[in-house]
């Protein structure tokens, strides 16, 4: 979710406006999940570098993301969305913790749509916490050095009981992952747009999934392997 900052600036208003900004733009991609059938939504809400920036955005984020579990986690709960969060939770205050634990816990047998926020995260902390837990098992004996394999150390990760993102989009221009899941995102299709995060509307979340629906996907085989599995697949 990029650009809130930027949104806020071309208006000549502080950044935090951008943000709330930012969050209405949620709800409008909740919707469109919801709408469309797209059973798992992971919004990159706030990275482990976002920790860095200057205290009163830091601190006015941490209010709205407050807010907003206060706010707007019943409706969430009734619309049958499962919520929950990823990402190094001790650093946020335990009030927000409270709140996180609480959202997960009312909302944990909903099947509408899996949202995950992913709230002082990082690819590269999900691989190192899953490296850890791998090696406290092997330390306890409790594992094999040479049992852990790709699908062990998926089955670690922060969305191990998600499938791979199908389709990825990053507002606001700029064409790169900045260290979301970074494990998960190996096939993963990269759609971006120049609009910054207020304004992506339904017509633009569309135009993403009818781009993604033209892409052949390969999963590194041939073009003609492919076409075979799929022709197969609607004659079962
Ligand atoms: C994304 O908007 C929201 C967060 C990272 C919390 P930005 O704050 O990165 O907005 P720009 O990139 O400065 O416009
Ligand atoms: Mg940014």
């Amino acid at each position: 979710m990029d650009g809130n900052g930027r949104w806020a600036e071309r208006r000549r208003r502080p950044r935090i406006i951008g943000h709330r900004a930012g969050a209405r733009t949620v709800n409008i991609c909740i919707d469109f999940c919801i709408a469309r059938g797209i059973e798992a939504l992971t919004l990159f809400a706030f990275s482990s570098e976002n920790w860095g920036r200057p205290e009163d955005e830091v601190g006015a984020l941490m209010k709205l993301f407050l807010n907003a579990l206060e706010r707007e986690v019943e409706e969430l709960h009734r619309r049958g969305v499962r919520v929950r969060f990823i990402g190094e939770r001790e650093r946020f205050s335990e009030k927000i913790r409270e709140r996180m634990a609480a959202a997960e816990q009312q909302t944990r047998n909903n099947h509408t749509l899996h949202l995950t926020v992913a709230a002082s995260y990082g690819g590269r902390w999900d691989i190192a916490q899953a490296a850890r837990s791998l090696a406290a098992d092997v330390a306890a004996g409790r594992l094999a050095p040479d049992e852990i394999d790709e699908v062990l150390i998926a089955s670690r990760l922060s969305l191990a009981d998600l499938p791979a993102p199908d389709l990825f989009i990053r507002t606001g221009g700029d064409t790169r992952i900045s260290n979301f899941l970074l494990w998960q995102l190996a096939y993963t299709e990269l759609w971006f747009t120049e609009l910054l995060w207020p304004e992506l509307d339904a017509t633009t979340l569309q135009r993403a999934l009818d781009d993604y629906g033209n892409r052949e996907r390969r999963f590194g085989l041939t073009g003609s392997q492919v076409a075979a599995a799929l022709s197969n697949e609607t004659v079962e």
